[in-house]
């Protein structure tokens, strides 16, 4: 009963601060349009928000090959350079637009392991305003199934404002 509660109450103060960070990335970013700027103030201001970010950052559509994810800015341990759509969890959301919640990353066919204290992982698409896939965001915990429904939502909703 006391851990339900808990839950909930952790649940709150994590959907709160994650309106509160949405307010202060639009406030930063306002009037700039690059987009490089635009993905590093994303990365920076949800890496320092929250302490159950372990890596985090972005995977970009390569427009030379764009089958491909290169890395792009991000925040953490050395990260690997490229992704193929449908590899790992990246290539996953990249090949079918859809968000990754990953409990386990050791249980997830074919992850990338680019630091061997990822435990589980969430990575949401990244569309522009026409609706093109231009990246995807990924977040790298060091604790088993640190992402829920909440993170879901929280950092959808920013990616939309950011760059839809
Ligand atoms: N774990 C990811 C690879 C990227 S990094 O962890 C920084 C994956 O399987 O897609």
């Amino acid at each position: 009963m006391a851990e339900a509660f808990n839950d909930l109450t952790l649940s709150a103060d994590k959907a709160a601060r994650y309106a509160e960070v949405a307010v202060e990335i639009a406030a930063v970013l306002d009037g700039e349009p690059n987009l490089t700027a635009r993905m590093a103030t994303v990365a920076s201001m949800l890496a320092n928000s929250f302490d159950h970010y372990f890596w985090t950052g972005f995977y970009v559509v390569d427009p030379d090959r764009p089958r491909e994810l290169v890395v792009g800015p991000y925040q953490g341990t050395l990260g690997c350079l490229r992704i193929a759509f449908g590899r790992g969890v990246c290539g996953a959301a990249a090949e079918t637009g859809e968000t990754q919640l990953v409990e386990d990353v050791h249980a997830f066919p074919g992850h990338i392991a680019c630091d061997s204290r990822s435990e589980s992982e969430i990575v949401v698409p990244v569309h522009d305003a026409a609706g093109k896939l231009i990246a995807v965001f990924d977040v790298d915990s060091d604790k088993p199934a640190a992402f829920d429904a909440v993170d879901q939502a929280g950092i959808e909703k920013i990616l939309s404002a950011t760059f839809g």
